[in-house]
């Protein structure tokens, strides 16, 4: 888990890409699946969010992604990602994130 969480901290990680999609799946699909949905043994071992389920697209909005990119999760089990994306990154995958497509286009 923590050399995961290393890899996805890596600076530059996301290729310099302002596209959503394309820093979600280099930067975020590690841990929570390709298109949002995580596998079950990330469940398992991380409790890890699955991002297009219904608990969470009712209360999604684009400031809650933006805070749990930049500062992590409380329990730390999502790391802070503040300082591996540039401001335009993180305001580009929230906005990705908190979209409708995210969730029509799997
Ligand atoms: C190292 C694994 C890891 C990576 C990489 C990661 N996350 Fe997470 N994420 C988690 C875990 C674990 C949780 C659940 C944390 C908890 O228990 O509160 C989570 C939760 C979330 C939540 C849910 C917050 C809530 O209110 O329920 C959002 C939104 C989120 N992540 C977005 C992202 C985005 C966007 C990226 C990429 C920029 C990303 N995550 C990268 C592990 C990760």
């Amino acid at each position: 888990m923590l050399s995961l969480a290393l890899a996805a901290c890596k600076a530059d990680a996301s290729g310099g890409s302002t596209e959503g999609p394309t820093i979600f799946e280099t930067m975020c699909a590690t841990c929570h699946g390709p298109g949002g949905k995580p596998d079950a043994a990330m469940i398992a071992r991380m409790n890890v969010r699955d991002l297009t389920g219904p608990e969470f697209r009712a209360r999604v909005t684009v400031e809650l992604v933006e805070k749990q990119v930049r500062f992590g999760s409380d329990n730390k089990l999502m790391p802070a990602l503040g300082t591996s994306l540039k401001p335009e990154q993180i305001k580009a995958v929230s906005e990705w994130v908190a979209s409708d497509d995210f969730v029509k286009r799997r």
